[in-house]
């Protein structure tokens, strides 16, 4: 079927697909062993290395969410709360908070653990925008996401201002660039 939203048209699948996705069928959960390599002289893990990490556990939960291939449009925010050491796990779990049409937005949360004592400490947060695409590149419908749990309709309230925010920064960076 193909439906028109704006200017554009979109291929979308009808039937349940479109009644909405669990926010938790996008989940992503990672968990990696911080070795000296990975880190700087201080010891703890790079910044480029934990953006790397966030990237990829958020695409793979909007890609479970769109289940089609999804492309990064934005960070709009990365909260760097306390270091990892070598020698910790670097602990990642993400999902897709709220969709508009073609984007989604993913949270994605890094906590350090303590592989001794099994204590665990927030170093990280995120909240990034994904893009669905279509076999031609272009974007694509995604299904609204469903929040089920207090954690997720929490994160589904507050994504609609986030949302705004965003749209408002691209909009004043268009004009900026008519204007350069
Ligand atoms: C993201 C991209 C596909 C958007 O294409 P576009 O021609 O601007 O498409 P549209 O204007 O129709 O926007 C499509 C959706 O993207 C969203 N979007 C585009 N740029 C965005 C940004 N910077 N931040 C958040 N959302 C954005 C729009 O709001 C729209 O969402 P909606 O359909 O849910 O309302 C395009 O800008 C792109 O390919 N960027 C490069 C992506 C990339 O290389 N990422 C890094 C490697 S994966």
């Amino acid at each position: 079927m193909i439906k028109s939203i704006g200017a554009r048209e979109y291929i979308i699948e009808v039937g349940d697909w479109m009644k909405g996705k669990k926010a938790s069928q996008s989940k992503a959960v990672m968990t990696d062993l911080v070795l000296p390599p990975d880190t700087n002289f201080l010891g703890s893990i790079f910044g480029g290395n934990v953006m790397a990490y966030i990237d990829k556990v958020a695409c793979i939960c909007a890609m479970r969410h769109a289940r089609s291939m999804v492309v990064t449009a934005s960070s709009d925010s990365l909260d760097f709360i306390s270091p990892i050491h070598a020698g910790e796990a670097i602990c990642l779990e993400g999902f897709v908070t709220y969709t508009h049409k073609t984007s989604m937005e993913v949270y994605v949360k890094v906590e350090a653990e303590n592989l001794l004592t099994g204590e665990r400490r927030l170093t990280a947060t995120s909240y990034l925008t994904f893009v669905a695409l279509d076999e031609s590149g272009k974007p694509a419908v995604v299904p609204p996401v469903i929040p089920e749990t207090e954690e997720e309709k929490w994160q589904y309230n507050g994504a609609l201002e986030r949302h705004k925010l965003r749209q408002q920064r691209r909009e004043e960076r268009k004009q900026r660039e008519k204007e350069e």
